[in-house]
């Protein structure tokens, strides 16, 4: 269960740290370095007069990283004219020529990966095993879709038909997406759903989360330079109140692909609709989760324990999959609580860029006051489990939260996902097992969950009733892989695409068919 021999059979070891030196070498000059960044688009940005912003480091507020100049509302405008002027010509370009771009741009985000892996620690707070994979699932995302998209695009689908009849199926682009990100996965998710929609001969308008607009900028001067043209995928850094507002309002946008919260999402949704005189809207949307996990008696606590742990606690719980509510069967509920607690103990909080570190900081200062108003709201209640310890020097100079673990009755306690290290934990009796199944499901959200179970025919069961997008057993539920686990929820979770499958390309193409009398 622990490899590398760090820790002790209480301790979860969450990294692997070896194959980390040579890599943080090549890094290290991008530590230094001072960023900037602002609106990359397909038309000559005249009075640059749009709102500054310092970036601060969230785990060092001593460090102003760089600044970025978000997008003005006028510039967003002229953006979508540019977009939707590029589109017919796009949308004609040969599939061999786009998909080859996204396979360009793969080899480049490797090539430099040291220097986006710094920026991913720097801006996003990640540890350095998350920024290696936030980078290879970005990679992966452009490989898998650049083959899909030959799949689908290269050739029509002949159809049958009569003598004197030819029919074809051909797909197409939409028209302009609007694709908007979250700073959780500032790579993988911002690549992921920005390179689907220019892949299927859509134009692209990329607005990245707020708190990662400098990775955003990077990125898209790789792709730029594998030979994405400019007024095809434009980059407009800024705040939802204004980039993300002229975007859902625009008459012209054809369909929007959000990752975030629900609420957003919501708000999104509200705006497209409310459009005059425009055409109906796709919207591909993943959005949060009150993700659960059932344990029955006949689970292994030591195996439990090291996949609640990564679920709950790696990425600073900062994971649109992580575990919010274990459900452990009564019978096995205080060995596993107090391996739980012997785990807990044993984590590591602090600088990102040290190997020993298990958890880093929150994005920032609203997502500790929030998280920090929830843990002191259940500690007032009493129900607090376990705390680990943070060392008060780098508590005070970081956005930090400690993982903590709570007891709660079950998860309809909970009105919303809280973003960051907390788990909650209930316990049933076997009788209740069909009761705890339906509260989840009746909650609505679907995004991920876990069954923890030696009896086969129980987790089978399990993971047949519940509603979620990604189901796991005997193991944790978050790192879906790209091709492998894909990904995406329903209900509050989300609209239903799996990002990574391959069905997702689909959303954001037209079906069109070509009859001709011959
Ligand atoms: N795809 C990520 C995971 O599976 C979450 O966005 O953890």
């Amino acid at each position: 269960i622990f490899p590398d021999g760090r820790r002790n059979a209480r301790g979860i070891n969450l990294n692997v740290s070896s194959q980390f030196k040579p890599l943080m070498e090549d890094m290290a000059p991008f530590f230094k370095r001072d960023y900037s960044a602002g609106p990359l688009v397909g038309f000559d940005l005249k009075d640059q007069n749009g709102e500054r912003h310092d970036v601060i480091c969230p785990w060092n507020h001593g460090h102003t990283i760089g600044r970025v100049r978000w997008t003005s509302a006028e510039e967003t405008s002229r953006a979508i004219d540019v977009a939707w002027k590029a589109f017919p010509d796009w949308n004609d370009t040969p599939v061999e020529k786009r998909a080859a771009i996204l396979e360009r741009f793969a080899d480049l985000m490797e090539k430099h990966m040291p220097e986006l892996m710094a920026m991913c620690c720097m801006e996003g707070g990640k540890l350095l095993p998350d920024g290696v994979a936030e980078v290879r699932e970005a990679v992966d995302f452009c490989r898998y879709y650049a083959a899909r998209a030959r799949e689908i695009f290269e050739a029509p689908t002949v159809l049958p038909g009569p003598t004197g009849e030819s029919n074809e199926l051909i797909m197409q682009g939409k028209g302009v997406f609007a694709t908007i990100s979250p700073w959780n996965f500032p790579i993988a998710i911002f690549c992921g759903q920005t390179v689907a929609a220019a892949v299927t001969g859509n134009t692209v308008l990329a607005k990245p989360a707020e708190q990662t607009s400098l990775i955003a900028h990077r990125v898209i001067e790789l792709l730029y330079e594998a030979g994405m043209p400019r007024e095809v995928v434009q980059l407009l850094p800024g705040d939802g109140a204004t980039v993300g507002a002229v975007l859902s309002s625009d008459r012209r946008i054809t369909g929007v692909a959000f990752t975030g919260s629900t609420q957003t999402a919501q708000l999104i949704n509200r705006s497209l609709a409310a459009r005059e005189n425009a055409p109906l809207p796709t919207l591909v949307a993943e959005t949060g989760g009150l993700n659960a996990m059932i344990v029955d008696s006949t689970a292994l606590p030591e195996q439990v324990v090291k996949d609640v742990v990564a679920s709950s606690y790696q990425s600073a719980g900062q994971r649109c999959s992580a575990l919010r509510v274990l459900y452990v069967q009564e019978d096995i509920a205080e060995r596993v609580i107090d391996t739980l607690k012997g785990a807990m103990a044993e984590l590591s909080i602090g600088d990102p860029t040290h190997l020993s570190t298990d958890v880093g900081p929150v994005i920032d200062e609203d997502a500790r006051k929030g998280l920090q108003a929830h843990i002191d709201r259940l500690k007032g209640e009493g129900r607090l489990i376990a705390e680990t310890a943070i060392d008060a020097d780098i508590a005070a100079n970081g956005t930090f939260v400690a993982p903590t673990a709570f007891k709660i009755d079950g998860i309809d306690a909970l009105e919303t996902e809280q973003f960051g290290p907390i788990l909650h934990v209930a316990t049933f009796k076997g009788s209740e097992i069909d009761q705890v199944i339906d509260t989840i499901n009746e909650l609505g959200y679907g995004l991920t969950f876990g069954v923890h179970s030696r009896n086969e025919t129980f987790a089978n069961r399990v993971a047949s009733r519940i509603r979620v997008g990604n189901v796991y057993v005997n193991r944790n539920i978050i790192g879906a892989v790209v091709g492998v686990q894909p990904f995406g929820g329903q209900g509050f979770s989300g609209t239903g695409p799996k990002a990574g499958g391959p069905h997702y390309l689909l959303r954001f193409a037209n079906e069109k068919t070509r009859t001709i009398n011959t």
